[in-house]
């Protein structure tokens, strides 16, 4: 029976333009997106924008522009990057959308109130403006939010509150025993330690001034459902949850991946399962974490000087390039550089003169003397490459996964230096022509393990293996 697979992107704040941490998480959903395509699974990718925030209140004024249409303007970038970038997702949904999320945030809403889980609470908290989240006094450091280094504020209100506490061993329970499987290893062990210490109860309505756009809390129009109450149900309102037609909701609900940055563990490890413990409703297979791109060593920042524009990488070095980086240069379980240098370099190194110059020569050789791929003929490394790249993909580890496809580049490499077909032709055609068959196997096998990751270069590849053809330009032009 074919499979399902739904995986989501966080939605991302628009309060300015994407930059690249965004790009990142995108290409990362992407891959499995694709991966699991073109295993057959009926796949459905949800991204989109998380609107209902102070944040992009504040942002809109700073620009002198009417909220909504700074909203529509920056959305457009987002799905613009997306586009560039090959973002197969399915679909966009936006928070302020009253059709599609709020019935099912206000149903979640009901739902929780139901329980018991919701309660009325006089309030005085730490509060950090960057998260639009609560913190408690062993959460921080030295009085400063542990992500964003600023002092929380103290913020006296009257909210609704959600019971967390009573979800503590449940949740500690369902990751123990992998039934909820977060990735990697450290952020499993990072979020038991933090249920270890208990969860308390959280904040989840903010009176209607701080955010006077967001959605109303049922039964009380002076409230509004608070940041992460209302941005985690995009996970399943997407699919219908709380509209008249739940089918899709239905089909493809509990996802089978949450991909997300490490910055918002908590949010999705520890609250969002309880929510869905307490609406009754399965929970998410699992949630993958990755760690943060990094410039010369610290998160990128205006005041840094550091920022890097992914548009303006897309535009020197195109979009495969980017989606090459994001792959396989850095790790997907920790932080990791991107800098104009090491960009370039990386590039230069695998894509000009590895991936683009084996694919050349190759094809020079099979053009020039018309030997022509067979797709009984095996490639010159080990077979089972397809079994470990698999692996690699169950395993969430896309770095292996490629470094598996740069090993085949290797060893075709290698294997051309050794036998030298385009020598041993004149002399002794049927050795050299099984070796150039065996470098086409190379070349097609290459194009399929590339399929979810370099989509555009995969095409690109199997096109001229498949029609005898050189590419009609050098797949990555060398930059100097
Ligand atoms: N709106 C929330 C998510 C709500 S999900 C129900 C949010 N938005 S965000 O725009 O700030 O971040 C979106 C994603 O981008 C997060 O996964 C975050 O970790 C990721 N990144 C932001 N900066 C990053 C880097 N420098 N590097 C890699 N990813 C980072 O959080």
């Amino acid at each position: 029976m074919a499979k399902k697979f739904y995986v989501t992107s966080p939605i991302f704040y628009p309060n300015a333009r994407p930059h690249l941490g965004h790009a990142y998480t995108a290409t990362l959903c992407d891959i499995f997106a694709r991966y699991h395509r073109a295993q057959g699974d009926a796949t459905y990718f949800l991204t989109g924008t998380d609107e209902n925030t102070g944040k992009v209140v504040k942002a809109a004024a700073a620009a002198g522009k009417d909220l909504p249409a700074f909203l529509d303007e920056i959305t457009a970038n987002f799905k613009v990057l997306h586009a560039a970038l090959g973002i197969s997702y399915d679909q966009f949904i936006r928070t302020t959308d009253q059709k599609q999320h709020w019935p099912g945030a206000q149903k979640m809403w009901q739902k929780l109130v139901e329980a018991g889980d919701i309660y009325k609470h006089e309030y005085e908290g730490l509060y950090c403006r960057e998260c639009e989240a609560f913190y408690t006094e062993k959460d921080l450091i030295g009085g400063k939010c542990p992500i964003h280094g600023i002092v929380a504020e103290k913020i006296k209100e009257q909210n609704y509150f959600f019971r967390l506490s009573k979800y503590t061993d449940q949740i500690k329970n369902v990751i123990s025993s992998g039934e909820l499987a977060i990735v990697p290893e450290t952020r499993r062990n990072e979020i038991l330690a933090l249920l270890e210490r208990g969860l308390e109860d959280v904040s989840f309505s903010r009176p209607k001034g701080v955010v006077p756009h967001g959605i109303p809390v049922p039964g009380d129009s002076e409230q509004v459902i608070y940041v992460w109450c209302d941005a985690l149900v995009n996970y399943i309102s997407a699919l219908g949850y709380g509209s008249v037609d739940e089918s899709t909701f239905k089909k493809f609900w509990p996802a089978d991946m949450h991909i997300i940055g490490k910055d918002i563990l908590r949010f999705h490890a520890a609250i969002w399962p309880a929510m869905l413990l307490s609406a009754g409703l399965p929970l998410p297979k699992s949630i993958f974490v990755h760690g943060f791109i990094l410039s010369g060593g610290k998160k990128m920042s205006k005041s840094l000087g550091n920022v890097i524009d992914p548009a303006d990488l897309i535009a020197e070095y195109g979009a495969e390039a980017v989606r090459y980086y994001f792959a396989r240069e850095i790790s997907p379980f920790e932080d990791g550089e991107l800098t104009v240098e090491t960009f370039k370099a990386a590039y230069n190194a695998n894509l000009a003169n590895g991936l683009g110059n084996l694919v050349s020569r190759v094809m020079k050789m099979a053009t020039v003397n018309g030997v022509v791929f067979d797709s009984k003929s095996g490639g010159s490394v080990a077979k089972n490459i397809a079994k470990h790249y698999q692996e690699a993909f169950a395993e969430y580890n896309i770095k292996m996964a490629m470094d598996l496809v740069w090993g085949i580049v290797a060893a075709a490499d290698q294997s051309i230096q050794t036998n030298q077909p385009f020598k041993k032709i004149k002399e002794d055609r049927p050795a050299a022509e099984k070796n150039i068959k065996e470098l086409l196997a190379d070349l097609a096998l290459i194009a399929t393990l590339l399929g979810p990751i370099m989509p555009e270069t995969a095409k690109k590849i199997a096109a001229c293996v498949s029609d005898n053809k050189m590419p009609e330009e050098a797949l990555f032009l060398r930059k100097e």
